[in-house]
């Protein structure tokens, strides 16, 4: 199977779309915003046609065959049984961490989030004003560990930990000894998990553990197909709560917002997908592995002074670009005014993320390729090859 990347023009695209608002210029390849440039699958292209074609999109229920589609898929891709009752449909996995806060905590609480992380994390700490604990993961040569101790320490602040697995930026997939030994401290200071697993179904080359199977007591995972199978724009995602109590403090808290009935077109993508896309999936991750690969090796073979993390998930390349030698606004103008590209600043996911960028290769071999030679001609113009 082959991956084009879409011409996305007309459809609304905030990659495409933000360009001005984000880098100040419309003259450069968007690489940020994680979506990707690549078709759903034609499973999903069909199922919309076909509901598309009933001529009422009114209020919908969720019905049996959504709660059927998204326990299967559980179960087959990471072995977890999960009951139906556990399952609370939602719009989106970050109003659900927003929910999730307000239901699990109090203000001036302690939340705990490890650094550099994808901005809205710490955003709905400060929201509900809660206070921010930080635990910075470490990183030694493009790879990313946790300072145990120091989360620990933080942890016997916390109420909540905010987990990201796997995690975005780094794109690391969580060991299963690296989620044990959080659990243990979370159990041992009583503290709560939810768990933001969007990227889950994009873990290369080993098999993703589900927080919430390791500690069902005191886990909210938060899931949904939008990144896997490029539906983001529908807003359909789910939490699964085994815990009765989690489960309904969470569940009154969302209920109290009004989100309640479903997207029609977000259920039917969300059933196909999980139906029958499983095969496009096992296919699409070995074209962004195979993008990954040729960005490691690209920046490699040229001895480009910058340092990929190892990416175990996700299509977003965490590049440390420190070798280069500039401040973060430096930085973004290279990339921006000198090779024309467009990539989200490190710094946006926290003070951690300070002298990185982050690569979104959710496109065709072919932008990648265009991009590492923007990137190569750029460092060639400013004597930084
Ligand atoms: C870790 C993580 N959580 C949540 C989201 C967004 O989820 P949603 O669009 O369902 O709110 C993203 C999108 O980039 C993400 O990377």
């Amino acid at each position: 199977m082959t991956f084009p990347a879409i011409d996305r023009r007309g459809t609304y695209a905030v990659k495409w779309e933000e360009r001005s608002v984000k880098f100040g210029s419309e003259d450069l390849l968007p690489l940020w915003v994680a979506d990707m440039d690549l078709a759903s699958p034609l499973c999903v292209q069909e199922a919309l046609i076909a509901r598309a074609k009933h001529p009422i999109y009114g209020y919908t229920v969720y019905p049996d065959a959504y709660y059927e589609a998204i326990i299967s898929w559980m179960e087959r891709r990471f072995g977890w049984q999960v009951e139906r009752e556990w399952i609370i449909p939602a719009h989106g996995v970050v109003p659900s961490i927003h929910f999730s806060i307000e239901a699990l905590t109090q203000p001036g609480d302690g939340v705990l989030i490890q650094t550099p992380i994808y901005p809205p994390f710490i955003a709905s700490v400060h929201k509900h004003r809660r206070k921010f604990l930080e635990n910075r993961l470490l990183y030694h040569e493009g790879r990313v560990t946790i300072d145990f101790e120091d989360f620990e320490a933080k942890a016997k602040e916390a109420k909540l930990f905010l987990l990201c697995s796997p995690h975005n930026p780094v794109g690391r997939a969580w060991d299963r000894e690296e989620l044990q030994e959080m659990i243990r401290i979370c159990r041992q200071h009583h503290v709560l998990i939810v768990s933001d697993e969007i990227h889950s179904d994009l873990v290369y080359d080993k098999r993703h553990q589900v927080m919430a199977s390791l500690a069902p007591e005191r886990t909210i995972v938060l899931n949904a197909p939008s990144k896997t199978f490029n539906i983001a724009g529908l807003n359909t995602s789910f939490a699964i709560i085994p815990d009765r109590r989690i489960r309904k403090a969470y569940y009154q808290e969302q209920r109290s917002t009004g989100l309640s009935s479903g997207n029609p077109f977000g259920i039917e993508a969300l059933i196909a997908a999980y139906r029958f896309a499983g095969p496009w999936l096992d296919e699409i991750k070995v074209h962004l592995n195979n993008n990954i690969q040729y960005v490691n090796e690209c920046i490699v073979q040229h001895k480009l002074a910058i340092i990929p993390a190892k990416t175990e998930a996700t299509f977003l390349v965490w590049l440390d670009c420190r070798g280069l030698g500039y401040d973060d606004k430096a930085l973004q103008d290279f990339f921006i005014k000198e090779a024309k590209l467009g990539l989200n600043s490190g710094s946006d996911f926290g003070e951690a993320g300070s002298g990185f960028m982050r690569l979104n290769i959710g496109t065709s071999r072919e932008v990648i390729e265009a991009a590492m030679t923007r990137l190569l001609d750029a460092c060639r113009r400013r004597g930084l090859l």
